[in-house]
This record gives C-alpha cells, structure tokens and sequence, in this order.
C-alpha cells in the first residue's frame, strides 16, 4: 500500500526555532505546511531557516525520496482552518499557549488533531482551554526534529485513542519513532535535562569549571554526545529558562530554580545558537 503524505496538512503556529524545524521534518517528508506567525519579519527570516534546514537535513541524508511539501506563511490564524494537524509552537509561557490554543479549537473541525509541543506544560493543564480536549495532544520533538529520530508523545488524561493513534501514524510517516508516557509537568525528558543544565550553569557561575570543561566531563566520561551547557546554547537560554520557570513553580525543586548566569545571559541578549552567543561564541546567529 503507498501512503498519500499530501493526504496530511500540517498547520504550525510559532515560526521560532521548533517551528522551523517541524516544518523542514515535515516538507522535507511531503507533507504540506501552514507556518503561522505574528508578524511577516518573522516569517520571510524562517523561510529562509527553514531552506537553510531543508539543505542540511539533505546533505546528512535524512530525507526520504520523495518531492518536496509546499510551504504556505502567514499571520492569520484562520489559515489553519483546512489542517489534519496543528502543531503549537509558541513560546513556553502557559497564558499565551492557553490563549492561541483556545482560538485554534475553536477554527479547526472536529476531528484535528492538536498537537502542543511544549517542554515542559502540563498536556492536562492546556486542555482546560480547548474546546474538544480529547483532541489534544503533547509531542515533544527534539531539536534538530529533523535529525533526532526518537520522539516524546504525551497522553493527557483526556487524549482519545484515535488522536493517539493519529498522532502516532503521523510520526510514522514522517520517519519517526515515538514512545508514550503519561501527563506530568516537564514529561520525562526535561524534568531529567533542565535541572542538568541549570546545574552545569551553576557549576560555571560558582567558578567550580568553565563550559568546554563541565561539557567535556559530561562527554568523555558519561558518554553524551552534546554536553549540558552546549545543549542550553541549541535549546535556547531564553526558552531554558522560560521552562525552569514553570518546573520550579510546579516543583519547588531547587536545581530548577534558574541560575543567576543563565538569567544574566537571557537579559544581555546572549541566548546560545541563535543569537549567535551564549555559553560558546558561534561567530554569528545559526
Ligand atoms: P522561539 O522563541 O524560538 O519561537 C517561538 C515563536 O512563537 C516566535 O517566533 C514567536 O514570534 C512566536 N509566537 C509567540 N506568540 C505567538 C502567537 N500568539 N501566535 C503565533 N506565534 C507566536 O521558541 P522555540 O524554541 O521554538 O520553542 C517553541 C516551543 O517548543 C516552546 O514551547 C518550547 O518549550 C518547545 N521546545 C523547544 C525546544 C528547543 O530546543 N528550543 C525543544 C523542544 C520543545
């Protein structure tokens, strides 16, 4: 049997580093996309990431033999209105997540799958907000999404089995694997990796080790492939924190209160890769 991968129509809201990055996993697949953000400046800069992303994910060969989904940008929220799937990618502050949530159920048809790819927010929390939470899902695709087979789904405590089931044969076609867990704030993933990172910031902050060697500790002898603080400069410090935020009001748990060195590289504009600074100095914004 061959699938119809134009048979999805993908809608992403949030043109930032995971948006784009969702949208060369999934055009690079053959799946069309809505890319919605708020304003044009914003958009005509991710076509350009997204071409940028598209050409590397070829050269490492990641991509399957197959044409090209065409892209669509805009800053109109009904665009999304024809998706089988919308993914949410905004920033990681829960009320603007609530709020671009709430409109988008109330556009899409019954039956889309909504998909919000929080780090760290309770699934359950943001179905308060839909109209239709059984529709709602979390996937945590990791960064690059286009590299990094391996995905995170969450199942909120609503999430029906046909979204999951959906939801799961999406990621098929798109040449993932997924593995389910259940709704908690921060998942499996970054309740593990933040207070890592936040930690590693610590140990740079107090002088104990600077970066290269509190990453080269965590490479050579545990075997990461990327160390903590290199991982913060791809995440994004501003997101990084952004998500200690919501763990540490959530928790109460110390090591994910965030570290004045990670605050202090937020404020001066020195947000890791795609600033083009932050724990390492890339020359210029990637
Ligand atoms: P980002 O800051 O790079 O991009 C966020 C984008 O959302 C910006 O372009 C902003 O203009 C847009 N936006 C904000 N409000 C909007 C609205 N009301 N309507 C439309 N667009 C709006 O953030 P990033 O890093 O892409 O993160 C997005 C989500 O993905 C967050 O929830 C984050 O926690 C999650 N995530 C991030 C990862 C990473 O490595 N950066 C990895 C996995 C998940």
């Amino acid at each position: 049997m061959t699938t119809d991968y134009t048979a999805h129509r993908l809608a992403v809201i949030g043109a930032g580093v995971m948006g784009t990055n969702i949208s060369a996993l999934a055009l690079g697949h053959g799946v069309p996309v809505t890319l919605v953000d708020l304003d044009e400046d914003k958009l005509a800069e991710a076509r350009r990431t997204i071409k940028t992303k598209l050409r590397h994910a070829q050269l490492m060969d990641v991509l399957p033999d197959r044409p090209q989904g065409t892209l669509t940008t805009t800053v109109s929220l009904t665009d999304v209105a024809d998706a089988t799937t919308v993914v949410e990618a905004v920033v990681e502050i829960a009320e603007t997540k609530y709020k671009v949530l709430a409109e988008v159920s109330g556009i899409v048809r019954p039956g889309t799958t909504l998909i919000s790819n929080t780090s760290c927010i309770s699934i359950d929390e943001m179905a308060e907000h839909v109209s239709r939470p059984e529709e709602l899902v979390g996937v945590h695709f990791m960064n690059p999404a286009y590299m990094i087979e391996m995905v995170e789904v969450i199942r909120g405590t609503g999430t029906s089995p046909e979204i999951l089931a959906a939801v799961t044969g999406l990621l098929t076609d798109l040449g993932r694997k997924s593995l389910v867990i259940n709704d908690s704030t921060g998942f499996v993933i970054n309740r593990l990796l933040h207070p890592l990172i936040n930690t590693a910031a610590m140990l740079v902050q107090e002088g104990v080790a600077p970066a290269e060697v509190v990453d080269g500790l965590l490479e050579g002898c545990l075997g990461h492939s990327t160390g903590p603080l290199r991982t913060g400069d791809l995440i994004g410090l501003d997101n990084l924190v952004d998500s200690l935020r919501v763990l540490y009001k959530q928790r109460g748990d110390e090591s994910c209160n965030p570290c004045d060195l990670l605050l202090e590289k937020v404020r001066e504009g020195n947000l890791g890769r795609k600033t083009g600074r932050g724990f390492y100095d890339y020359g210029k914004a990637m």
